[in-house]
């Protein structure tokens, strides 16, 4: 029998990102990778909306009922570990690990995020990008140390920025691309394809 790699997936937006999962893993695109759980900090989020849609369990940990970011995050690790999940994906999760969350999952946290890292780390890397003029833009997947946007890079995809683009139109070019890397990541993970060696990252190719 076939042991699917449990993926567990935090997200507190509108979960485009989860989708494009969670249509990767329908269309056989993450491998034997399967989400089991999503958990988000904010009621009423798209990405629980998609998650409940996809009959995939949900949980919901709003950050205000904790007095402490370790109180917090310890209550979503019982959460992922109760799922008994083998990787936690950050899909638009706008929350900083604590390293006692980190401990419990070590080299097995990914994050997407909408800048090409080191530049641009933090909230709305997409605008603090178009604004600071850069001619080309994108997104990074990366391990997810105790810093902001910190940690080893795995992957990264560029996009131009246009003379006539706006916010808008850079952030949906973007979009494109983290919908199209974040999977195809995910997979390289569930299949043990990520080589971590300090702070650089070989991607294996897939098995012929
Ligand atoms: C994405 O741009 C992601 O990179 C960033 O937040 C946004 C979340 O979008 N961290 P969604 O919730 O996946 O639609």
């Amino acid at each position: 029998m076939t042991v699917r790699p449990r993926v567990g997936v935090l997200a507190s937006g509108s979960g485009t990102n989860l989708q494009a999962l969670i249509d990767a893993e329908r269309n056989g695109a993450l491998g034997a990778g399967r989400i089991v759980v999503v958990g988000a900090n904010r009621a009423n989020c798209g990405a629980l909306a998609r998650a409940q849609a996809a009959s995939i369990d949900t949980f919901l940990v709003e950050h205000r009922d904790y007095p402490t970011r370790e109180a917090f995050d310890a209550t979503v690790v019982a959460a992922l570990q109760a799922a008994r999940v083998d990787w936690v994906v950050l899909a638009g999760f706008m929350r900083i690990l604590t390293p006692g969350f980190l401990a419990a999952f070590p080299a097995r946290v990914l994050n997407i995020h909408p800048a090409l890292l080191p530049s641009f780390p933090g909230v709305d890397g997409q605008g603090q990008a178009f604004r600071h003029g850069v001619k080309v833009a994108g997104c990074t997947v990366h391990f997810v140390d105790d810093g902001v946007d910190s940690g080893p890079i795995i992957a990264q995809a560029a996009v131009p920025v246009l003379d006539d683009d706006d916010d808008a139109r850079l952030r949906a070019r973007i979009l494109v691309e983290e919908h199209r890397l974040l999977p195809a990541m995910v997979r390289a993970a569930v299949e043990d394809r990520l080589v971590l060696d300090g702070r650089r990252v070989r991607v294996l190719p897939p098995p012929l």
